[in-house]
């Protein structure tokens, strides 16, 4: 019989990850791009882009980026097969292809999305999914998460990414929808935001979100300034240099409010017996969990009901995948949802 490959995917906004059992792990942009026309496919020599790649080729191409404010986009025929594009692309990267060492018949593949994907979004992921794995699981981003730091029991997990930011309390069993919440106030709607303002303050300068992506990925703060926010971009042409600590403190801070509502909401909710070890056992994962001073501000607030303690995963490109993928090799035969046969 032929050995079966277990993988865990991260389904995420801005990126995706994957965690084989081969050992292999890749991460790639979630963008996919088809050339525009001739010219472009002449250029380009492919059909098409994923990743960074796409990214940095965006002038040539119809870019498509399938997941927004966690939800799969189920509209436009184009980012069906996007999402089924980069599916493949990751399977590929771990080995799996029709004619590759490995055949799509022996995968089984636990999927992280977002809670409110999960809702919404199953049978369609489900559809995504054939033909690309023979046996299927999926779960919410921060059970993978939970998962994977074995954080099973009396935890809250607050993953903070691109579309959403999403929370699961971790009662020692598969988490319920009880357990688990999403807004969609998350790295994109900062950015958004942060975009709005500078503009508003230098109408004069131009500005892409892609450019407030990055300063923000740099220098995303909350609370007090440490320093100065700098950045240069073109007004009329000319490079110049724009203060935007102001724009970056209030954009980065639109987080606050809606999270420590959410957070203090799903505590109160745990047994009382066991909420004071919640509080203590809050874990800060995904890209916009690295905002500087988070943390803390998140732990000010906890002080409102007797205190608690925030930690901040380390290295969080791989957890959710990695924690797909332990979930993948532990589930029994029962658990998995079979797509072919
Ligand atoms: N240092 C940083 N400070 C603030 N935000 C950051 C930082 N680094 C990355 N980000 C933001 O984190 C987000 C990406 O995080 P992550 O990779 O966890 O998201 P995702 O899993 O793709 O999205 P989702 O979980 O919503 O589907 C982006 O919005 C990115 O701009
Ligand atoms: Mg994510």
């Amino acid at each position: 019989m032929p050995e079966i490959l277990h993988v865990g995917i991260d389904l995420g906004t801005s990126r995706s990850s994957i965690s084989a059992s081969n050992g292999e792990r890749f991460v790639v942009d979630s963008y996919v791009g088809w050339p525009v026309d001739m010219v472009a496919r002449k250029v380009l020599k492919r059909g098409v882009l994923i990743g960074h790649e796409a990214v940095s080729n965006r002038t040539m191409l119809d870019l498509h980026r399938p997941l927004e404010r966690g939800l799969l986009k189920e509209g436009s025929e184009k980012d069906v097969e996007a999402v089924r594009e980069l599916l493949k692309h990751l399977l590929g990267l771990v080995g799996v292809s029709n004619g590759g060492s490995v055949s799509a018949s022996n995968v089984r593949a636990v999927v992280g999305v977002p809670a409110a994907a999960l809702r919404t979004n199953k049978q369609y992921l489900r559809n995504s999914m054939k033909g690309i794995v023979d046996s299927l699981l999926i779960v919410s981003e921060p059970f993978a998460v939970a998962y994977g730091l074995d954080a099973l029991l009396h935890t809250l997990i607050i993953d903070i990414g691109a579309g959403t930011t999403d929370f699961c309390v971790m009662r020692g069993r598969y988490p319920t929808e009880e357990d688990q919440r999403t807004l969609t106030v998350a790295g994109d709607s900062i950015d958004a935001q942060l975009l709005k303002l500078i503009e508003e303050r230098y109408p004069e300068a131009n500005v892409t979100v892609y450019m407030v992506r990055e300063w923000k990925e740099k220098f995303s703060f909350v609370g007090k300034a440490s320093q100065k926010v700098i950045v240069t971009a073109p007004v009329k042409g000319v490079p110049t240099q724009l203060d935007i600590t102001n724009e970056m403190k209030a954009a980065c801070e639109s987080l606050l409010p809606p999270v420590n509502e959410m957070m203090l909401d799903l505590l109160a909710r745990v047994e009382p017996e066991f909420q004071e070890r919640v509080r203590n056992n809050i874990i800060l994962s995904g890209g916009g969990g690295l905002t500087r001073g988070l943390p803390q501000a998140l732990e000010a607030a906890l002080n409102q009901v007797g205190g608690g303690k925030v930690r901040y995963m380390e290295d969080p490109v791989f957890i959710g995948s990695d924690g797909g993928l332990a979930l993948a090799i532990d589930a029994p035969d029962g658990d998995w949802e079979k797509l072919s046969g």
